[in-house]
């Protein structure tokens, strides 16, 4: 399972980076606008910090605006992925991108029909988001099980599962579970996954009664 980051925070990036856990980064107009920053600059900075797919997303809804803003941001790096918003125009920008070799990620998707499209669009990812679902009492990892069992009906379906919009530390097991191939994770919940009482308690035990030894691992 691929783990992305879904900030524009490029200190959170490095940070985590450095675990070595993370595999690609996701970014949207919200979140570059939380940066403060200006977007081709940020984004550029997040592909020299992590190699893998780093998606930066169109801001226009007309077809011939989507793909020229798409194409920039493809020229950014080679490891951007365009995001494009699951619409008519988005979708027809998403043939034309993937076409000529770009990734894209496919945005916004709220249903298994929305990522049926995507995935014959030619969507390198599609990102249903299942926080937002859930927001309004709707079952969003029921989404999630349902565009996995689709799409493994399908050899010419090579569409990711990007699951996105996550609120916590068991969408991410439940995703895993679902075997969805990519999570998409605000900082705060990838931080949560480490946690567990019982590794700090147990942690707290082995030291306390190794210091009784009066031993160093590096001394002896
Ligand atoms: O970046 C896409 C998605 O992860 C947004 O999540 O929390 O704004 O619903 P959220």
């Amino acid at each position: 399972m691929k783990f992305f980051v879904d900030t524009a925070d490029t200190d959170e990036i490095r940070d985590l980076a450095n675990t070595g856990l993370v595999d690609g980064v996701t970014t949207n107009p919200s979140l570059v606008a939380k940066s403060g920053r200006k977007f081709l600059d940020v984004v550029e900075e997040i592909c020299t910090i992590v190699d893998g797919p780093i998606s930066a997303e169109v801001t226009a809804t007309d077809y011939e605006t989507m793909l020229k803003e798409g194409q920039k941001l493809a020229a950014l790096a080679p490891n951007i992925a365009v995001k494009v918003p699951l619409t008519a125009n988005g979708l027809k920008t998403c043939k034309a991108l993937s076409d000529a070799g770009t990734m894209v990620n496919v945005t916004l998707c709220f249903s298994p029909g929305q990522a049926i499209l995507a995935a014959k669009a030619g969507a390198a990812f599609i990102s249903p988001f299942v926080g937002r679902l859930d927001d309004i009492s709707t079952d969003g990892m029921h989404l999630i099980a349902d565009i996995c069992q689709i799409y493994s009906n399908y050899e010419s379906f090579e569409t990711e599962v990007l699951v996105a919009s996550i609120r916590n530390p068991m969408h991410l097991i439940e995703a895993a579970r679902m075997g969805a191939g990519v999570a998409t994770l605000p900082p705060s919940v990838l931080r949560q996954l480490y946690k567990h009482p019982l590794t700090e308690a147990g942690l707290e035990a082995f030291l306390s009664d190794w210091k009784g030894t009066g031993q160093s691992i590096l001394d002896d």
